[in-house]
């Protein structure tokens, strides 16, 4: 996050002594990326973060890959996802790359028994139903519908869901999610031209602080395994943190669209970058307004990059069929575009109501198996004239 927070009771200067009420030291901790070049915070903690009792059992979460080489576009029913209690066990990775994991997930239960966090991906939870509060030892944040939670890598954190009605369509990156570098000025502020600006980004605003001794469940991601430790103290023991590196939510409802007088390209529609992928938010938007515009995209070539794209609600308008959750992922190589039928229907059209969310790579997606049991078969067909 380009931008300074802070949050709870920090000394006066870094790096000297604090103490509380009673004399006990506060223990300083720096949570950095990219070695110590990135955005980092300082956080002080009532008890040493470091305080391994046990480590248990490390089992393997990696994706299994039913297609390893794509070159078909495909269709995914997203909302035949099987509710799961377990947070961790109901997300399920359809389509991976060696730089990041798209993932569905839909948790009955909220996340209490144990804390989690992964190590070598930031993840980006969109919420498509559901509300609750995201808990990080940084604070906490509450979601709704159409909000994207970032959470940086390492963040511990527990979710509280309201009810068991969650699905969430959840990205992994191994690289940072930074917001685009076009819409920053050299500083990091956001310019006039980009679609949201600061105000819309929201940092933790509630932080829970516990001074608790005794058994407390991680269970860390990385490389694809999840390791359980048990530390000594409680997860959630910070009094106050200042920095650049923390979770912050962004609803897709505060995307303002940009609009033109004939088809804008995609990338107006960019809300999040890494090194590897773009996130893009398709928003309820008025029309190209040309007399003679076609508004519906025309066909195109994503000769290297692979589009995923996963329909969230409203009418999708250049294409016939779609349904709430679903996903397509049209692989670079071959062209798509409008469905038969939806570049004339959009002619004259002045506005259209569709909320999407795509994710676009530079490397190309396998497909696993959880993503081959909610198939279409036949979607690589559907744009041949009937
Ligand atoms: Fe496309």
């Amino acid at each position: 996050m380009p931008r300074y927070h802070t949050l709870g009771k920090i000394p006066k200067k870094r790096h000297t002594i604090f103490k509380n009420e009673n004399g006990d030291f506060y223990y300083e901790e720096l949570f950095g990326t990219i070695g110590f070049d990135g955005m980092s915070s300082l956080l002080y903690h009532t008890n040493r973060p470091t305080q391994v009792k046990q480590v248990l059992k490390s089992y393997s979460v990696a994706p299994k890959i039913a297609i390893e080489k794509n070159m078909k576009s495909l269709s995914l029913r997203g909302f035949e996802i099987q509710p799961t209690e377990d947070f961790l066990e109901s997300r399920k990775t359809v389509l991976v790359n060696s730089d990041c994991h798209i993932v569905l997930a839909s948790p009955t239960k909220s996340l209490t028994s144990y804390f989690y966090k992964n190590t070598d991906s930031d993840e980006v939870i969109f919420i498509h139903e559901g509300s609750g509060k995201l808990r990080t030892h940084f604070g906490n944040i509450n979601f709704e519908y159409g909000d994207y939670l970032v959470i940086p890598r390492g963040m511990i954190y527990q979710i509280d869901f309201n009810t068991s009605e969650n699905r969430l369509f959840i990205v992994e990156s191994k690289s940072p999610v930074y917001t685009p570098k076009r819409y920053r000025n050299w500083f990091g502020q956001h310019l006039e031209h980009s679609p949201y600006c600061e105000r819309d980004l929201h940092p933790p605003y509630e932080l829970e602080t516990y001074d608790e001794k005794g058994d407390f469940l991680m269970k860390v991601k990385k490389q694809d395994m999840i390791h359980e430790y048990i530390y000594a103290a409680h997860p959630f023991s910070v009094v106050g943190w200042d920095g650049y590196n923390f979770p912050y939510k962004f609803s897709i409802h505060d995307f303002e669209p940009i609009t033109g007088r004939l088809h804008m390209p995609p990338p107006i529609h960019q809300t999040f970058e890494t090194s590897a992928f773009v996130i893009c938010s398709f928003v309820p938007r008025m029309y190209d307004y040309h007399p003679l515009s076609v508004p519906a995209p025309y066909n195109h070539s994503n000769i290297d990059s692979d589009e995923v794209l996963y329909y969230v609600d409203g009418d999708f308008m250049s294409r016939n069929n779609i349904k709430r959750g679903q996903i397509t992922l049209h692989p670079a190589g071959i062209p798509h575009g409008p469905h038969p039928g939806s570049m004339e229907r959009s002619i004259g059209k002045k506005e259209t109501q569709e909320l999407a969310v795509m994710v676009d790579t530079f490397a190309p997606l396998m497909v696993t198996e959880e993503a081959i049991t909610m198939l279409d078969e036949d979607y690589f067909k559907s744009w041949v004239d009937k």
